[in-house]
């Protein structure tokens, strides 16, 4: 579905990125992958990428910082020679309640969160202006369509996720690009490890169970497949009914 595509996936070293890059080898991509600092998690994925005998390749870059992702973006270029998806999936979390949150846990969350996508966007964008064609798919959240306590700084970042996704949708629809946004609610993951098996968490769900990063990588591919070229600016909600 995605082959002689080259897709750089953002937080590719684990969790839902590290089944995305999996899904789109699957089918057939080239994966440049992003991780924020564990080399071994990061090869260990790229590794598992060679039984699909596509080409492969990590790259330790803080997509926080402007400076770094311009440079890594541009060794992807070399490397890959052109760029066709770019995933957006990279994110943190520093819950609490705003009484006690800092002014870094903001600053932090959305710096990664919201201004990292910006970062990749910048990159990817004069690439795919030319191309005329190119998806972007960006990782937002139910807390941002919804909000959630002890979440303001997260749920702040995830919800400019979605206004981000769609000025960008508009600006490049006539230009061939789809960008969207995915919004997932409980995803079994590192990130929800503390409290993903928690009864009333997963009584407020009517589908009573928590969603697998997999589910999340095959609607990805979907949206990263020209079977969803007509649709650009779109939230879809992966949540079992959560935030319905
Ligand atoms: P995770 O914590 O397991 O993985 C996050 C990835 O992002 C890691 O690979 C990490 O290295 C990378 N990362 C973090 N900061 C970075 C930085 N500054 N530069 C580059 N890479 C960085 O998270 P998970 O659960 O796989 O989530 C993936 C995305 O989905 C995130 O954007 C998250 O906010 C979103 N999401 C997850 C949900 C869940 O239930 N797991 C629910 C809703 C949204």
């Amino acid at each position: 579905m995605l082959k002689k595509k080259v897709a750089v996936i953002t937080g590719g070293s684990r969790g839902i990125g590290k089944e995305i890059c999996k899904k789109f080898a699957e089918n057939g991509a080239d994966i440049a992958l992003i991780y924020a600092g564990n080399v071994e998690k990061a090869e260990e994925v790229v590794s598992s990428l060679l039984q699909y005998k596509v080409k492969s390749k990590a790259y330790r870059c803080n997509i926080a910082d402007f400076e770094e992702t311009t440079k890594t973006f541009s060794q992807i270029l070399k490397d890959f020679l052109t760029i066709d998806i770019l995933v957006n999936n990279a994110g943190i979390t520093r819950d609490r309640l705003v009484l006690s949150l800092t002014e870094k846990d903001f600053n932090d969350v959305i710096d990664v969160n919201l201004k990292g996508v910006y970062h990749t966007i910048k990159q990817v964008y004069p690439v795919f202006m030319k191309k005329r064609s190119g998806k972007i798919i960006n990782l937002s959240s139910v807390s941002g369509l919804i909000g959630n306590p002890g979440q303001a700084n997260y749920s702040a970042s995830k919800a400019g996720v979605i206004g981000i996704t769609k000025s960008v949708a508009k600006e490049l629809a006539s230009r061939g690009v789809c960008c969207n946004a995915i919004a997932p609610g409980f995803i079994k993951t590192d990130m929800t490890e503390n409290f993903i098996n928690n009864k009333t968490i997963i009584e407020s769900i009517p589908a009573k169970r928590a969603g697998f990063p997999e589910e999340v990588a095959e609607l990805a591919l979907f949206l990263a497949s020209e079977k969803s070229n007509y649709i650009t600016g779109e939230v879809i909600r992966i949540d079992g009914g959560l935030a319905m």
